[in-house]
């Protein structure tokens, strides 16, 4: 397959490349940071067809990465999106910067990329998948992180229009909603029992997205937590302070 992975430096994404790469896939990396990009390209070897790198805020690039990376490869077959930017909550409160970064890397620019992308998969004559990284922060708000969570749920409202556009086309998109996960994201946080390692997860995800579950939980579990959580009346949720604690 030819798989498209955009935001790849993440630690997510890094363990989701090298499960495609082992699975004999070739790979066309987008990333910001060119050091990292080009040594993990290295690593991965000659399945990776061709890199290039760019500042995801940087909205008006979108287009021509999307039809560069198009071009390598021949035809895209799979996209995966996994860039993100998780300031604390107290930084998108008091610092406007913050705010708008939360919003422009976890929202804006993925939207930026994935308009081009899908005009140009809806015109390529084969079926393609597309996975999008949201957040299980995104099915409800919470003190800790309503403004991560904002973007994150606006993306998942997009990613669901934009599915039923396609629905019954060549074009599948899902919407990996993942739960706490061990990676430099999160190294500040406290780890409780939830946590899973990157690993895991691109493992996961890299199951899910043989199936046809567009709304992939993961790990599943967070499926069903979540439903309680998201069907809870606001009114016992800022009650529960497990739940809605800063
Ligand atoms: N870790 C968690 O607990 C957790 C939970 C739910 C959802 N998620 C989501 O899962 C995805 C993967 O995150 P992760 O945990 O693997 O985090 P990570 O290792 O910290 O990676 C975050 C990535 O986002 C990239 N990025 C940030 N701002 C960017 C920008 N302006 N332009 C281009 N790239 C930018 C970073 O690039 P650089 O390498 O250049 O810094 C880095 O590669 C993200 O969408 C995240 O929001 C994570």
């Amino acid at each position: 397959m030819k798989v498209l992975i955009i935001g790849a430096t993440s630690a997510v994404a890094k363990q989701f490349a090298r499960l495609r790469a082992e699975q004999g896939d070739q790979l066309y990396l987008i990333a910001r940071n060119e050091s990292k990009l080009q040594e993990f390209s290295q690593d991965l070897g000659a399945c990776v067809v061709g890199s290039s790198c760019f500042n995801f805020i940087e909205t008006e690039q979108a287009q021509s990465e999307i039809v560069k990376a198009q071009q390598s490869l021949g035809q895209i077959d799979l996209v995966l999106f996994a860039h993100g930017l998780l300031p604390t909550q107290a930084q998108t409160e008091t610092e406007l910067e913050a705010m708008l970064q939360t919003f422009s890397v976890n929202l804006v620019s993925v939207i930026a990329l994935l308009n081009p992308l899908h005009l140009l998969l809806q015109a390529q004559a084969s079926p393609a998948k597309i996975a999008v990284i949201t957040s299980v922060a995104g099915d409800r708000g919470r003190p800790r992180n309503f403004t991560y969570g904002a973007a994150k749920g606006g993306l998942g409202l997009y990613l669901e229009g934009l599915r039923s556009k396609y629905i019954c086309s060549g074009i599948e998109l899902y919407n990996i909603k993942l739960g706490p996960t061990d990676t430099p994201m999160t190294v500040d946080h406290e780890k409780n029992g939830t946590f899973i390692t990157a690993d895991k997860a691109a493992a996961l995800i890299n199951k899910g997205l043989k199936g046809r579950n567009y709304t992939l939980y993961v790990p599943g579990f967070w499926r069903w937590i979540m439903l309680a959580v998201k069907l809870m009346p606001e009114w016992l949720f800022q009650r529960l302070k497990f739940l809605s604690a800063p």
